[in-house]
């Protein structure tokens, strides 16, 4: 890793951090769309998606405005969510229902981790003076931020649906328990 002196290394070197992670999603979210069940689950992750392209034009042209190539750096923060979910779905052999609340999960997980990057690069890039770079930021974490809000609505109604099915199988459960005990 090169060294960080200055502010304008550590944005540079923040922003490879971002440019390696978006490129990661970019290519795990078909396969999340493939795994969802759900329908408007699905479909989130595709049109997220597309906007995930989109933030990786623009953090190449953030790149182009600081008079740098656009590299990626590995980014342990995102590989390490992403391990997490290969993980749940090599081992825990997840029913349906459980599989689409763990991918609602697994996606706020990596909003949260791209909306705390681009508060840092948004800040970073105004206090330096960059502000088209400002505008590309923030246009990114913003979609994230509706991202974010999409899954989790998107989570509480599954939540809201998988609680009212196992609640109904417990009330028949506890019906047959006490006709077995008369
Ligand atoms: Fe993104
Ligand atoms: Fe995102």
């Amino acid at each position: 890793m090169p060294q960080v002196k200055t502010p304008e290394q550590l944005f540079k070197h923040e922003l490879q951090d971002m440019y390696y992670a978006e490129k990661t999603l970019a290519t795990t979210l078909p396969k999340l769309a493939q795994e969802a069940s759900d329908s408007e689950l699905s479909r989130a992750f595709t049109s997220h998606q597309k906007e995930t392209e989109k933030h990786v034009r623009n953090l190449e042209k953030v790149f182009e405005q600081i008079g740098a190539s656009a590299q990626a750096h590995p980014c342990p923060g995102i590989d390490g969510i992403k391990k997490e979910h290969d993980e749940f779905m090599r081992e825990a052999e997840p029913t349906t229902a459980m599989r689409d609340a763990f991918l609602t999960g697994a996606a706020a997980r990596a909003e949260h981790y791209e909306i705390a990057a681009y508060t840092g690069l948004v800040n970073q890039a105004r206090a330096l003076g960059e502000r088209e770079a400002v505008d590309l930021l923030q246009e990114n974490l913003r979609q994230e931020k509706e991202a974010l809000k999409k899954v989790e609505s998107i989570s509480k109604r599954l939540l809201k649906e998988t609680n009212g099915t196992s609640r109904r199988r417990s009330s028949s459960r506890s019906r047959t328990k006490a006709g077995a005990s008369r």
